[in-house]
């Protein structure tokens, strides 16, 4: 049972427009850019037919021709996941996950995440967003047997692996202590993303290289996360894994919704994270959403107001203000989500991360003054984690600061928040708040779940399929045709470039 105040919620009432007393060039331009509740009140039965619609599809196992994909595994996995641990414990798919956690944080100190897109950005925002902003620099003994994490194959940038492996090698030279012994988590659903595939192979080289051919280590540090099929499962079958060595992402859920497959879970468990929490929050998403009245449902709201911003008012830029710099990652994580799920057909709001109040001094100018393109979602955290940091008193007091000396950086904060709201309004610029009560594995799983939720809901006010990412395949196709085009080098060039051969 959730309590109110551990709720997500959604606040939009800043944009929508109120009675004008009198006309002022300002009221005519809120009724121009904010949105009117007579509109939000005629979109709520087809918000509510999409629900039931979603909710029915949550027992398809095939769709029609033209709506494939339908991947809709995502809505129902957090309960499902926590009724079949409930049942089943260590035997079911979250006390596997768990165990093998447990077991790899015992065995290395340093784990590299591999994959990309939706198979990198969840375990990332999970990351950033709950673990400590310093953890990897951590000493051992405040980790608390909690590995350093990293993560690679999410480009291909030559010089960011090379300086990795010089990490490795400067780092880890004795395998015999578990302080200097590395493990790889590599995530791909298709199993042939030609960056995580490739960095993959270089790093498993390193690994041979590392614990030796014949090592037991190579195979327990080594953890594949895959879809049913693809070639990542054959490389890891060919390498003696059977299919219980290898964690598998179902086919009804796709990449960018998979945070709460394995694809996030199994790295957010070696963090540490408190796994039950999250899916707690996103399981409670879920229930909210199937179950709750519009006035109480953050998912049909922020779908309805963000559908009518971009396709009614033409704010097709979607920026999503974190104010926290731990959320930045959730940012792109979202950015993800909403591009490869709406950008399609010549539609789709842009989506743009920005923290403030950081880029309050970068893009600050530009969202006050610049193209009235765009539609502001706050992400706030109403509690800080640790003790405010108070300005205090100084002696000379030359910064002129004694006058906040009672203030901390939670009412710096808030002076932002509250002055940044009022000029956007003042300039007529609309703005929402996501609010989270605190930041913690059950918030966190309840906006991750929200905003997935979300983005199938606005999707299918589109009449835009939510799922799949048939744009992406354009350059995939070009790459290997490039790369197949390009000459190889000579032999003992090779042997130079690839490390540890
Ligand atoms: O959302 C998606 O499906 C994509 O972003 C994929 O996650 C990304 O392209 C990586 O694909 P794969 O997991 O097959 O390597």
């Amino acid at each position: 049972m959730q309590l109110p105040d551990e709720n997500v919620e959604y606040q939009y009432q800043r944009l929508l427009t109120r009675p004008a007393e009198a006309w002022t060039p300002l009221a005519e331009l809120q009724a121009q850019h904010f949105l009117s509740a007579e509109k939000l009140d005629a979109l709520k039965p087809a918000v509510t037919a999409v629900r039931s619609r979603m909710a029915a599809e949550r027992d398809l196992h095939t769709a029609n021709g033209k709506e494939q994909p339908l991947q809709p595994g995502f809505i129902d996995l957090p309960q499902k996941l926590l009724d079949g641990f409930r049942r089943r414990q260590d035997a079911s798919d979250l006390g596997r996950i768990l165990r093998t956690a447990t077991r790899l944080r015992e065995l290395v100190d340093r784990v590299v995440v591999l994959g990309i897109g939706g198979s990198y950005l969840g375990a990332k925002a999970l990351f950033d967003s709950l673990c400590h902003t310093y953890h990897n620099e951590m000493p051992a003994k405040m980790r608390m047997g909690k590995p350093r994490i990293y993560f690679e194959g999410n480009a291909v940038d030559n010089d960011t692996l090379q300086e990795f492996f010089e990490l490795l090698d400067n780092t880890c030279v004795d395998p015999e202590i578990p302080e200097e012994r590395w493990g790889v988590v590599v995530v791909s659903k298709s199993g042939g993303t030609i960056e995580t595939a490739a960095a993959f192979r270089a790093i498993k080289a390193e690994a041979v290289r590392y614990y030796g051919w014949k090592s037991e280590l190579v195979h327990e540090v080594l953890i594949p996360v895959t879809g049913p099929g693809g070639q990542l499962r054959d490389l890891f079958h060919a390498e003696g894994y059977t299919d219980d060595d290898i964690f598998t992402i179902p086919d009804d859920i796709g990449g960018r919704y998979s945070v709460f497959t394995p694809v996030g879970l199994l790295p957010a468990a070696v963090m540490g994270l408190d796994v039950r929490a999250l899916l707690l929050g996103a399981a409670a998403m879920t229930k909210r959403f199937l179950e709750e009245p519009f006035e109480r449902n953050p998912v049909l709201q922020y779908a309805a107001v963000n559908y009518l911003m971009t396709e009614e008012h033409k704010k097709t830029t979607r920026v999503m203000a974190v104010w926290s710099k731990k959320l930045e990652a959730v940012g792109w994580w979202y950015d993800q989500l909403l591009s490869e799920s709406l950008g399609k057909a010549g539609r789709g709001a842009t989506p743009l991360t920005v923290v403030q109040t950081r880029d309050l001094h970068s893009r600050g100018q530009q969202h006050q003054d610049g193209t009235r393109d765009k539609v502001i979602n706050n992400v706030v955290v109403r509690q800080a984690k640790h003790p405010p940091v108070m300005i205090g008193h100084a002696e000379r007091n030359e910064d002129d600061l004694n006058q906040y000396s009672r203030k901390g950086y939670p009412d710096i904060q808030d002076a932002a928040f509250q002055g940044t709201a009022e000029a956007y309004a003042e300039a007529a610029r609309p703005t929402a708040d996501i609010v989270l009560p605190s930041l913690s594995e059950h918030t966190i799983g309840q906006l991750l779940q929200m905003l997935m939720l979300a983005t199938v809901v606005e999707g299918r006010l589109m009449g835009t399929n939510p799922y799949g990412q048939p744009g992406v395949e354009a350059y995939k196709r070009n790459m290997v045709n490039h790369l197949r085009a390009t000459p190889n080098l000579p032999r003992g060039e090779v042997r130079d470039a690839v490390k540890g051969v």
